[in-house]
């Protein structure tokens, strides 16, 4: 189901092709996370000093998307909607939509459809977390690339608990498998997708997998088989993590908490981003900085 859907103002405006609407999945039940995802949605448990869904947030806004559907768990949707509203305090629309059942990633783009309305689409994982200098441009050549799929490769010490994306001597992708037993290669798929206006008739053709999910790892399957996959390679300088594991979720507080100590700024603050895009003017920061008054966090916005 989806709400707060008003189609009116989506459209394809800019002169460039660019992807323009994003998708954060942040259904599901986070059950290895448990007992801490119990009672709170996995993707508003804080990642150091923000709720871990601001950092997929950010990323979306920093590929340029300002058109963003949030899919949820039915149970969280009011947690959510409090935390970012239809998005006009950065610049964005924000839409809702339920996962009513976890059957996969894949099933994004069915519930997302009426969203996608046929145009590109970014889908990123509301656990993963990027970081970078290089990230701002890696996903802004990803949002233009508006034919075939982009999806990025990390080398991992641990792939099997992974998409595993396997090369031949070109560095041309040949291989795609998700979690595998014996991986063909220690390079992840991380969880930021940019598909071209096919994905959904892709994911309509997808079949459950013997776990019962539809699978992210078998819609890239398909834009391979076709010749139409690029796999690009995440620059060493950009961090990723996939914060659904405690050990995961610890480390990557630690990376924003350094960071930030270190570069004296916010890693994922979106007002930061929607004032450095012109998203937002003064005015409307303003209103986050009241909202936020007497905080360590309002004092932040405050001397942007
Ligand atoms: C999912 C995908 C996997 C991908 C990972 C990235 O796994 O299925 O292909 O590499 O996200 O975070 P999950 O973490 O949901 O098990």
């Amino acid at each position: 189901m989806i709400q707060n859907i008003q189609t009116d103002g989506i459209g394809m405006t800019a002169e460039k092709a660019t992807t323009r609407r994003g998708i954060i999945l942040a259904g599901g039940t986070g059950s290895r996370l448990f007992p801490i995802t119990h009672s709170v949605c996995k993707q508003l448990v804080p990642v150091y000093d923000k709720p871990m869904i601001y950092y997929p947030l950010s990323m979306l806004m920093l590929a340029g998307i300002r058109d963003i559907l949030v899919i949820v768990n039915p149970r969280d949707l009011g947690g959510f909607h409090a935390l970012l509203g239809d998005g006009a305090q950065w610049g964005l629309d924000i839409y809702y939509a339920e996962q009513e059942r976890a059957d996969g990633l894949a099933q994004a783009f069915l519930i997302g459809e009426e969203f996608i309305e046929g145009e590109p689409v970014c889908l990123v994982l509301g656990d993963n977390l990027m970081h970078g200098d290089a990230l701002p441009e890696a996903l802004l050549a990803a949002s233009e690339r508006t034919r075939g799929a982009t999806v990025f490769g990390c080398e991992v010490e641990a792939p099997e608990q992974f998409g595993v994306v396997e090369f031949d001597q070109d560095g041309v992708a040949i291989s795609l498998e998700e979690k595998p037993d014996v991986p063909k290669s220690n390079y992840a798929v991380p969880g930021v997708y940019f598909y071209d206006d096919k994905v959904v008739d892709y994911a309509r053709c997808l079949r459950p997998s013997a776990r019962g999910e539809l699978e992210i790892t078998d819609l890239n399957r398909l834009y391979l088989e076709r010749g139409e996959l690029k796999v690009e390679l995440l620059d060493e300088g950009i961090a990723w993590f996939d914060a659904g594991l405690p050990e995961s979720l610890a480390e990557a507080s630690y990376f924003v908490r350094g960071i930030q100590e270190r570069e004296g700024c916010k890693i994922a603050c979106p007002e930061e981003i929607a004032l450095a895009q012109g998203m937002i003017d003064r005015d409307r920061l303003g209103q986050s900085v009241a909202r936020y008054e007497g905080t360590p966090y309002g004092e932040y916005l405050k001397q942007l």
